[in-house]
């Protein structure tokens, strides 16, 4: 590409540290029904890890009720598997440390990898690192996870992850992070 063919950038138009008012034709409509964003830090007490298995626990992010979506951090403490599962949904993951591949797959997500899951996959999520992995996961719609013979165990979904951030932050007096559902 010549520099002649390069799209001169314009924006921001500002480098002020400054709130700045913008105009908004629907702002009143925007104020009763739009829904804010959400924070939340990197704290225990905002969200703790919760055990997922002998050797992997989930730290949840976001909870969506309306669209079966969850986000949350994935971590495999060390060389593992995570079962067989199906998605009925769509997932995003980033690799933030560590590395993790599946059995059914050539590659190996190492941090800064970005895999993209669409509905229909099944796959064996494993870790050869002696130190495991943590992927951040953006995950929409149902999980079904089976045993080593096929045989469907279970689906997580929303609901399923809300108890499971619930019930352990009940049973060690973790308050819950309202910030964590939208
Ligand atoms: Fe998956």
């Amino acid at each position: 590409m010549t520099t002649s063919t390069i799209t001169k950038m314009t924006a921001p138009p500002s480098t002020a540290y400054k709130i700045v008012g913008v105009p908004e034709a629907y702002a009143d409509v925007i104020k009763r029904h739009g829904i804010p964003g959400t924070f939340v830090g990197s704290s225990e007490q905002e969200s703790p890890w919760v055990p997922f298995g002998p050797n992997a626990a989930i730290r949840h992010l976001l909870f969506d009720t309306r669209h079966n979506i969850f986000s949350n951090i994935l971590w495999i403490k060390s060389a593992g598997v995570i079962g067989t599962h199906k998605h009925r949904g769509t997932v995003v993951m980033i690799c933030l440390e560590g590395s993790a591949r599946y059995l059914e797959y050539d590659w190996i997500a190492a941090p800064g990898s970005f895999i993209y899951e669409t509905p229909g996959l099944v796959h064996t999520l494993v870790s050869d690192n002696p130190s495991g992995v943590k992927l951040f996961g953006w995950l929409q719609g149902p999980v079904e996870f089976y045993d080593d013979n096929g045989n469907f165990v279970e689906t997580v979904d929303v609901w399923w992850f809300i108890h499971h951030y619930e019930s352990y932050c009940r049973e060690h007096g973790v308050p819950i992070n309202k910030q964590l559902y939208i």
